[in-house]
C-alpha cells in the first residue's frame, strides 16, 4: 500500500443504480474515501445483470462522475457473478505465462458451454496445489464477450479506460476483508454472515476465516417495499423511492407496510442461516452484517437480531479510511451499505 498507486475509480452498475467511489492514499497512511457517487437509472436499463440499455446507463454513469467532480478516468468494473464460470484446476507449476494461457483455454472448454472465441478467459494462480510442490492451483474465470463489452462500452460513452474487469461477489468479498480486519482478532475464527440486501434480491455470502463457505441468493429486496408504497398509496415508483428515503408517509405506514416488510425480511434471514445449517457442518454464525441500499431501512437490524438472536449490524466499507472534508457523514451514513461493491473496485488500486 505504500507504492504509488495509480488514481482509478470504482463503478458497480447494478440493477437500481450506477455507483462510483474513489479511493486515494490517505494522508497519515491507509486508505481515504475521497468522492463517491450513487445515481439511480431507469429500471430495466440493467436487468438480471444485463446491460439492457446502454444509454441509459451511460447516462446515469456521467450524472454521477459530473457529480463527483473527478478527473480519474481509469475504471473498475465488476461483472454479475451470474455471467462468469469459476472453476480452480491444478496446473504443472513454474511454467511460463504463456505456457498456463494455452493450458487455461484448453482446460476452459471442457468446462465451459459455447464456444471458445465468444470467450473472454482469464486467469489467476492462487498458489501450491494441495496435492504438491509440482503442481500450482490456478482460479479460472471466464465470461461471454458480449457481458464484458457491454460494460466496456458503458464506460467508455462517458471517456472512462476500463483497466480492471473483477466479478461483483469478489469486489464485495474484498471490502468485507477490508472491513472484518476491525473486528476482534482480525475476525479470525469468527462465522461471518453478510447479506447484502439491495432492490430485487438479497445476496448472502458467509465467511470463515477468509474463505466462503457458503452462499445463496433470494428474492427478498427493497423493491418490495417500493410496491407496496406504490399500490397503497398511488405513487409513482419515482415517487415512492424518494418517499422511502425521506420517510414522509402516512401514519399507516409502520404498521400496514413497514412492520410486514421486517418480519418478511426476517424471516428470510433466518431460514437462510436454517439452510445453511443443514446443508453443512457449521452449526453457528457469531455475526449478521447487512449490506445493501435496503439494509438501512429502519428497524431492520433490530428486526432481524431478534429473530436469529444473533449480534447484526450494519456494514460500512469505509470503516477505519479517512473520509474527505466534503462529505457529509450523516449522508454517508445511509449510503455506506450499498457501496460495499464499488468500493471493493476501487480498493484494487492498492492492490499489490
Ligand atoms: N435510505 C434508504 N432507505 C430505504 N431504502 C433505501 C435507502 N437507500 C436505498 N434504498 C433502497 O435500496 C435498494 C437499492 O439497494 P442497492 O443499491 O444495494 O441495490 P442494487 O444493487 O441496485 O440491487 P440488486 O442487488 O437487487 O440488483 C432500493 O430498493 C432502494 O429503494
Ligand atoms: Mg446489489
Amino acid at each position: 500500500m505504500r507504492r504509488a498507486s495509480p488514481p482509478l475509480l470504482g463503478i458497480d452498475l447494478s440493477s437500481s443504480s450506477v455507483k462510483v467511489v474513489e479511493l486515494v492514499p490517505g494522508q497519515k497512511a491507509g486508505i481515504r474515501l475521497q468522492r463517491y457517487a450513487i445515481e439511480s437509472i431507469e429500471r430495466g436499463a440493467i436487468a438480471d445483470g444485463n446491460v439492457e440499455n446502454p444509454d441509459q446507463v451511460a447516462e446515469a454513469l456521467a450524472r454521477a462522475l459530473r457529480r463527483m467532480g473527478t478527473r480519474t478516468r481509469e475504471a473498475a468494473l465488476a461483472l454479475p457473478s451470474s455471467a462468469v464460470i469459476t472453476k480452480r484446476i491444478a496446473l504443472p507449476a513454474g511454467l511460463d505465462e504463456e505456457d498456463y494461457e494455452l493450458q487455461v483455454e484448453s482446460e476452459a472448454s471442457q468446462y465451459i458451454p459455447f464456444a471458445i472465441e465468444e470467450v473472454n478467459l482469464d486467469f489467476q494462480i492462487l498458489g501450491p496445489a494441495a496435492g504438491g510442490d509440482d503442481e500450482v492451483e490456478v482460479l479460472l474465470a471466464a465470461s461471454r464477450k458480449e457481458k464484458v463489452e457491454d460494460r466496456v462500452a458503458v464506460a467508455e460513452m462517458c471517456g472512462l479506460r476500463p483497466v480492471v474487469m473483477d466479478i461483483d461477489a469478489y469486489a464485495a468479498r474484498s471490502a468485507l476483508d477490508h472491513a472484518a480486519a476491525f473486528l476482534p482478532n482480525n475476525g479470525q475464527g469468527l462465522v461471518l454472515a453478510v447479506f447484502d440486501i439491495g432492490s430485487s434480491a438479497t445476496h448472502l455470502s458467509i465467511v470463515l476465516n477468509g474463505q466462503t463457505i457458503f452462499e445463496r441468493e433470494q428474492a427478498f429486496g427493497g423493491m418490495q417495499l417500493t410496491q407496496d408504497l406504490v399500490r397503497l398509496y398511488g405513487l409513482t415508483v419515482e415517487e415512492a423511492e424518494i418517499k422511502k428515503k425521506t420517510g414522509e408517509l402516512p401514519e399507516n405506514f409502520r404498521t400496514d407496510v413497514l412492520q410486514p416488510f421486517l418480519e418478511q425480511g426476517a424471516i428470510d434471514v433466518t431460514r437462510a442461516l436454517q439452510f445453511f445449517f443443514t446443508s453443512t457442518p457449521y452449526t453457528r454464525v457469531d455475526r449478521i452484517f447487512l449490506a445493501g441500499g435496503s439494509s438501512v431501512v429502519p428497524g431492520l437490524v433490530e428486526a432481524i437480531a431478534e429473530r436469529t438472536q444473533v449480534q447484526t449490524e450494519i456494514l460500512s466499507p469505509f470503516q477505519g479510511m479517512e473520509i474527505a472534508e466534503t462529505i457529509r457523514e450523516k449522508q454517508l451514513r445511509v449510503d455506506a451499505p450499498a457501496l460495499l461493491t464499488a468500493c471493493g473496485l476501487a480498493m484494487r488500486r492498492f492492490d499489490a
